[in-house]
């Protein structure tokens, strides 16, 4: 059954057609990314799913409920960072997990952004502020602050884009870790440029056409076991398949028919 479903969007900035006709849904616990080329309108699709941003047509609903604000009950993490400068790491973790358990004391809030702030490894770096931080270890605060308010859905608008290839390989392995070790359904909805990193993250995953009124492919399931690294999505046949036919969507626009990797509608 869809948790998060978005009919027939459209959006338009003026008299320009961003994004055309897109359907999208996602079950509960499914993680999702949606891969495309710069500017074809990823960001603003992610803002209009978690209701950041109205769509010119068409809907958004999560558990049947029309969205109309930014889902409460949802986390996100932005392409830069987005943490406030003036506060420390713990205390920018700390300002989601307020409002998300309200009837907790300041001492509980204080111990579940400890926790977070541990389990991507930044237990030691609570009190600096971000300037103090490099970029990695800022989107781990990210990371942590999404996930320390124990969302019912994540929204990750190309969360390691501003990485180096080191630092993305060893946080994309504690996304997936986190979002195993979560001991509930997480629902994600991942923007990536990286074919790669869809692959190694998600149950599937659709291509973002180029604009104007960009659409999405149809969706490209991903059946390979969990955990995956990046070595083994390199040798596997399913895995190098799926990155040709996505490569193509993007390059051409056809999709190709399926040879090791099952199609989903
Ligand atoms: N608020 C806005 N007003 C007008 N045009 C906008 C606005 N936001 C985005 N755009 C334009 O819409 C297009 C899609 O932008 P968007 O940020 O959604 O793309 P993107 O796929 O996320 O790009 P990137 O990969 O660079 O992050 C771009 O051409 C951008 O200039
Ligand atoms: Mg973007």
């Amino acid at each position: 059954m869809s948790f998060l479903t978005l009919t027939n969007i459209a959006k338009s900035y003026g008299p320009r057609s961003i994004l055309h006709n897109i359907e999208l849904s996602l079950a509960e616990g499914e993680f999702v990314s949606i891969v495309g080329a710069s500017a074809s309108g990823k960001t603003t699709l992610v803002k209009i799913a978690s209701g950041l941003m109205s769509p010119s047509e068409g809907a958004v609903t999560v558990g049947g409920q029309p969205v109309t604000g930014f889902i409460p009950e949802a986390g996100m993490v932005f392409q830069n960072y987005s943490l406030l400068p003036w506060l420390s790491a713990l205390e920018n973790v700390r300002l989601a997990v307020e409002p998300a358990f309200p009837q907790w004391t300041p001492k509980q809030h204080t111990a579940q952004a400890m926790k977070y702030l541990d389990l991507v490894g930044l237990g030691r770096a609570a009190l600096k502020t971000p300037a103090q931080l490099s970029g990695g270890m800022r989107q781990r605060v990210s990371i942590a602050r999404a996930f320390a308010a124990e969302p019912r859905i994540l929204f990750l608008d190309e969360p390691f884009g501003a990485l180096d290839a080191l630092t993305r390989a060893t946080l994309q392995q504690e996304l997936a870790q986190l979002c195993r070790a979560a001991g509930r359904p997480v629902t994600a909805l991942m923007i990536t440029n990286s074919v790669e990193e869809a692959i190694l993250l998600s149950d599937r995953i659709h291509a973002l056409g180029r604009g104007p009124g960009a659409t999405l492919s149809p969706g490209f399931s991903v059946d390979l076991d969990r955990p995956r690294s990046a070595g083994l999505l390199m040798r596997s046949k399913d895995a190098v398949s799926l990155r040709h036919r996505l490569a193509e969507f993007l390059s051409t626009g056809a999709v190709t028919a399926p040879e090791c990797v099952k199609e989903v509608a």
